[in-house]
């Protein structure tokens, strides 16, 4: 029995073996360097550029740079007509601003369970949670898989919903041959350090949709109506925020994104490769691309299944312990969220704006007091959440085939070897 290097055994991965993300060549430092020359350093040419390369990229006619992907989601919240009091259904289990989107533009997230095999919403429990308040559904493509968009359109197209999609991580992921950013009204993308497409910070707002192409412009630039390239009266129209991207961001962002096909092509091979490897283990629950489906592999996130390892306490605990166990064998395998939506305090406590703002808001007709925030009423994604563990850098380009294969004889190590686990005893 090989000695698990939680208790001093030889790591199966060495320090420094794996590489960093994003890689960073000439492209980058020649792109950012003409940005830096270019004396343009607010929202400038390169700002314009990259919309237009994502816009092509996703297959959409508009594309707005903003500097997040929290601010593209909450143009998706106004582009989609959605004010004070109205009810938007999202996933439990996802990014904050995944739901707090909704709150900014004072609107009432109403969260739904998620289905444990894929990760995302349950969009079997939907239907139950339509009030006439509601105005929209947030689908979150997470970790990389979209949604089932199929069953989300005839529910969109049923009771006349907007379709929103944060593919904040669902860069080049497609859904029966359909691109993210294309399966919704509008989508949101976010290029953080950990994206699958880096500009450090920064994200995009795409739609095919001229108004609400419009409604997300007004709210991008302090309510004006031109953007920074036209000639602006700097007057305020609407109510808007200040969520344009930078110069030098966009640098970085294009000259990443003109390496996208091969870091996608990277991410899908080593992907398969650790796929193969994690197949025969007992106890693991792997991630699964169903068929029509393109994962883009942003998140692998494994979960551990206690039956299958005997375990009987808390969840958690045993997660933890094999969670520590393959740290210490270099895998840099980690939490993604500890807490479910609902359990966050700005839900639980309803504490947005104050004064009751959005639940008991006038506008929401009374529907909005109904609105609960009860993890109980969210099993599935408390059990994901208990269960999971997951990693992004070791199967992104430069780091290739060989590393997918060594992160799989870690876990095959930590799994063969859990009796040697103190916690588990
Ligand atoms: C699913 C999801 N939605 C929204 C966001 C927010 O993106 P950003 O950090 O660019 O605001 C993120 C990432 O952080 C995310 O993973």
């Amino acid at each position: 029995m090989a000695k698990l290097a939680i208790n001093g055994g030889t790591p199966v991965i060495k320090q420094g073996t794996i590489k960093a993300w994003p890689p960073v060549d000439e492209i980058d430092h020649k792109m950012v360097l003409a940005a830096l020359d270019g004396g343009s350093h607010a929202f400038g040419p390169d700002c314009k550029a990259f919309q237009e390369e994502f816009a092509a990229y996703t297959g959409n006619k508009y594309a707005i740079f903003t500097n997040s992907g929290t601010a593209a989601l909450h143009m998706c919240v106004v582009a989609s007509g959605i004010s004070a009091g109205d009810q938007v259904i999202v996933t439990s289990y996802s990014w904050s601003s995944s739901a707090t989107c909704i709150l900014h533009h004072n609107a009432i997230p109403v969260f739904v369970d998620i289905d444990y095999a894929t990760m995302n919403m349950d969009v079997n429990k939907i239907e139950a949670l339509i009030t006439p308040k509601t105005k929209a559904i947030i689908a979150v493509n997470l970790h990389g898989l979209t949604c089932d968009f199929d069953a989300l359109r005839k529910i969109a197209t049923k009771y006349n919903l907007k379709l929103i999609e944060d593919s904040c991580q669902g860069h080049g992921a497609k859904f029966h041959g359909v691109n993210t950013g294309k399966l919704g009204d509008c989508a949101a993308f976010s290029f953080n350090q950990n994206k699958c497409l880096c500009s450090g910070e920064g994200g995009m707002f795409v739609t095919d949709n001229e108004e609400m192409y419009k409604k997300a412009l007004q709210l991008w630039s302090f309510g004006e109506t031109a953007t920074p390239l036209e000639s602006r009266d700097y007057h305020s129209y609407a109510l808007g925020w200040m969520y344009r991207g930078n110069n030098l961001t966009a640098a970085f962002g294009r000259a990443q994104l003109s390496k996208m096909g091969r870091y996608f092509e990277t991410l899908q091979q080593n992907a398969a490769v650790l796929s193969a490897k994690l197949a025969g283990i007992k106890g693991n629950i792997a991630p699964i691309q169903p068929e029509g489906y393109l994962h883009n592999w942003y998140n692998y996130t494994n979960r551990v299944d206690m039956a299958a390892i005997g375990w009987t306490g808390k969840p958690a605990i045993a997660r933890d312990a094999i969670m520590k166990a393959l740290q210490a064998e270099g895998v840099p395998v980690g939490i993604w969220q500890r807490f479910i939506l609902p359990n966050m305090t700005v839900f639980k406590a309803k504490n947005a704006y104050g004064g009751g703002c959005p639940w008991s808001c006038p506008f929401a007709n009374g529907f909005g007091e109904k609105v609960v925030y009860d993890p109980a009423a969210f099993p599935v994604a408390q059990k994901h959440c208990d269960t999971h563990f997951g990693m992004t850098v070791p199967l992104r380009a430069p780091n290739g085939p060989e590393i997918a294969e060594m992160v799989g004889d870690a876990f095959q190590k930590v799994y063969d070897n859990l009796s040697e686990l103190k916690e588990l005893n």
